[in-house]
């Protein structure tokens, strides 16, 4: 099974004018690679781009490369830290002929590695290495003004990466969403992108995120799901550097650094480790460490003993992670727990039953406590066990219930009794109570639809259609929607 391409490497420009908001390095860097590219070396052989993360430093080399035709060199951190392996990579690299293309770009990606002390050789033999070099070398650093590149800073062109205005960014993330068809809203994005900071990296994360867990990009799931970029590596990282984690610290880092605390952490590990494993004798072992995982939780929790979070984070990240022996992580979507999904279903039943003894207290002049405790079990009681569905129906019109208010009371029942009061509503525009409740005990036809509404006020949420542009709608929605 294959992963398909993470977003950020999918999307990379290919070209320059696809970096976007950096004109000012790219008139920078570009005449220097046009001189390479006629022949001319320019004084400074090497080039240091710096800037923040995330904003098309590593994109630029490469779409100039690209463009230019010059062969791609690519190197890590790794391969030229100390002072003989610059001398022999790097150096043979710099004197090297490209094998096709006007020539070669070196890139040593992200050279902030590179430590004061230990490699203070490796420094000392790259600044000989750029004097010499035949080929063009191109740097990238966040920070280019740390003591130790001191020595550098004067010998190459500095080259400064700004980080992305907001409103490019969203634009980014909308080529995403129509290359991807996705269904993404606007405000989400620009959610997305105000909490990115600048970092396109991030923000284009945090969509493919979303993406990938909903099918669908809305400004209330990014607001649920998104975090500050400073804060945290959100579910969807974590839950990823878990199950793809190639090293033991990746995992327990992936849990330690997660900003969710570690039950729901746990709960989205358990609900979702059968989706991303196949193989019986892997989920064996991964659900075996998840239940130890959760049994030293508690004894950490309920006893004090909070030296054993540490067994936790090892049998939540490693121990997941490596309980995967035999078969491919899956690429099935994550879910969200059912456990936690019934703590949010409780959570709004809850604030509903608030609202509606908030409403209730105002009229009945008691407090909130006692509503809950005294009223709502009897009006419960009514609207579940009534013969007649008009007498809830009246009352919820009398109090002035919203849908969400009647389901809470009525449970089952609720859809016949908001069609009563529909029908009550319906039947007397203008007025209420008694006369609209007898008549309709009558069973006299409704059929005043051309008065849809009009005066009456507008007790329960109109169904899907039914507008009803009237004052005490929308003074409601308001109130409701601030909530
Ligand atoms: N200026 C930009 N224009 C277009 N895409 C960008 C830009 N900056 C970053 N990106 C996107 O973010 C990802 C990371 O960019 P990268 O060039 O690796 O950043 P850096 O090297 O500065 O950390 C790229 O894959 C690209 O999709
Ligand atoms: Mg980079």
């Amino acid at each position: 099974m294959t992963r398909r391409l993470p977003w950020v490497i999918k999307y990379r420009p290919k070209r320059i004018d696809e970096v976007v908001n950096q004109d000012k390095a790219k008139q920078a860097l570009i005449p220097w690679i046009e001189a390479w590219a006629s022949g001319r070396k320019p004084a400074k052989r090497a080039a240091l781009l710096y800037g923040p993360p995330g904003v098309g430093k590593t994109s630029l080399v490469e779409a100039i490369a690209k463009e230019y035709g010059f062969q791609l060199v690519e190197l890590n951190a790794s391969d030229y830290r100390r002072d003989v392996d610059i001398k022999r990579i790097v150096g043979s690299a710099a004197r090297k002929r490209p094998l096709y293309g006007r020539g070669l770009i070196i890139l040593l990606d992200e050279i902030d590695g590179i430590a004061p002390r230990e490699d203070a050789g490796g420094l000392r033999a790259l600044l000989e290495v750029i004097k010499e070099t035949e080929n063009p070398i191109v740097m990238t650093a966040n920070d280019p003004w740390k003591e130790q590149l001191r020595p550098l800073r004067d010998a190459v062109l500095l080259v400064e990466f700004r980080q992305l205005a907001t409103g490019h960014i969203v634009r980014l993330l909308e080529r995403i969403c129509k290359a991807e068809r996705l269904y993404c809203e606007k405000d989400a994005l620009k959610y997305i992108a105000e909490k990115s900071m600048g970092d396109v990296r991030a923000a284009i994360n945090d969509l493919e995120a979303v993406a990938e867990g909903y099918g669908k990009v809305t400004l209330s799931l990014v607001k649920a799901l998104v975090r500050g970029r400073d804060k945290s590596i959100d579910l969807w990282r974590t839950l990823n550097s878990i199950y793809y984690a190639k090293y033991a610290w990746q995992a327990k880092k992936a849990v330690t650094s997660s900003e969710e605390d570690y039950e729901t952490l746990l709960a989205w590990l358990n609900d979702n480790t059968h989706r991303k494993y196949k193989e019986p004798e892997d989920l064996y072992r991964a659900y075996d460490a998840l239940s130890r995982a959760s049994l030293f939780l508690a004894r950490a929790k309920y006893r004090g003993h909070w030296s054993m979070l540490s067994y936790v984070f090892d049998l939540m990240g490693p121990g997941v992670a490596f309980a995967r022996v035999k078969g491919q992580v899956a690429r099935e979507r994550f879910s969200y727990p059912e456990r936690i999904k019934l703590m949010a279903q409780l959570r709004q039943v809850r604030e509903t039953r608030e609202a509606l003894a908030g409403k209730l207290a105002e009229r009945i002049l008691a407090s909130r406590a006692t509503i809950k405790r005294e009223v709502i079990p009897f009006l419960t009681a009514i609207f579940r066990n009534s013969q007649d569905p008009t007498v809830p129906a009246r009352i919820a019109l009398g109090y002035n219930m919203t849908r969400e208010e009647v389901k809470l009371l009525a449970g089952a029942r609720a859809e016949e009794i908001l069609k009563a009061a529909e029908r009550i509503r319906k039947a007397r525009p203008g007025e209420e109570g008694e006369k609209a409740v007898r008549e309709e005990r009558q069973a006299k036809p409704a059929g005043l639809d051309a008065f849809l509404g009009l005066g009456s006020r507008g007790g329960i949420a109109p169904g899907k259609g039914a507008s009803r542009p009237q004052r005490s709608t929308r003074r409601r929605g308001r109130r409701r929607g601030s909530s």
